[in-house]
């Protein structure tokens, strides 16, 4: 179940048995020649409807992140991460008034993993200076970071999966979005490694927006796969966090 397609009954009669809530959260930023701005969005909404369909609680998708360094590229939008940060405090603690006590945010993008866990801080320092425990449990989960995703990429793509617009996420947006896949050329075939720094700095060492890559090795019977995969990954984390 959707929250955004739910009314408050529905809602306040879900919290009668489950006070747990997935939040997808992913990022607005260029994926190379071929990828979808939307892609790190759009792979962890789309696992998620599959936890929804299983009965999940699955929040309204944060699809704007920590992406400063794609700047350089038409059509990407950042948040800082201070504001990323401000962001996940008050969407936690307005569901936190309700009654939620567990928020598993599925997340599409490694840029704000360090981000949202300095917000899940935040909100636990803040119930520790006040020495009122807060009851509350927050995990971050990454997609892309799961057992079955893992071994599937590596047995699809080995070296070629790369780190940005790789060929596994590309897959999974091209199998949510078939009208998505895109055949354009890619010069040179395998994208070039490096360190993240500053946008014109990304721009210059990453021409065409891939790290590492070769998005060209997907189709969208990859991208089912990834799904089913992505979606046992996230349904075994999601239920272990519960029950911890
Ligand atoms: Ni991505």
């Amino acid at each position: 179940m959707f929250l955004q397609r739910t009314t408050w009954p529905e809602v306040e009669a879900y919290l009668e048995h489950s006070t747990g809530i997935v939040m997808p959260i992913g990022s607005t930023e260029q994926h190379g020649p071929t990828g979808l701005i939307g892609t790190d969005a759009i792979c962890p909404e789309t696992i998620a409807g599959g936890l929804a369909e299983a009965g999940i609680l699955v929040g309204p998708t944060l699809s704007i992140g920590m992406a400063q360094h794609h700047l350089g590229f038409p059509g990407s939008i950042t948040l800082r991460p201070s504001t990323l940060l401000a962001v996940v405090r008050d969407v936690v603690n307005s569901l936190a008034v309700h009654g939620f006590t567990h928020f598993y945010f599925l997340n599409g993008h490694g840029g704000n993993i360090a981000t949202v866990n300095a917000a899940f801080a935040e909100i636990w320092a803040d119930a520790s200076f006040a020495q009122t425990p807060s009851g509350l449990k927050m995990k971050m989960g990454n997609w892309f970071a799961g057992k079955r995703v893992q071994a599937l990429a590596r047995e699809l793509y080995g070296d070629a999966e790369g780190s940005h617009a790789t060929a596994s996420e590309i897959a999974l947006t091209w199998y949510a979005h078939p009208e998505a896949e895109r055949r354009d050329k890619l010069d040179p075939l395998r994208a070039p490694y490096g360190p993240i720094r500053d946008a014109a700095d990304y721009r210059k060492h990453f021409p065409d927006g891939r790290i590492g890559s070769e998005p060209h090795l997907a189709t969208p019977e990859h991208g089912e796969r990834f799904y089913e995969a992505g979606l046992a990954d996230a349904l075994e984390d999601y239920r272990n966090f519960l029950a911890s």
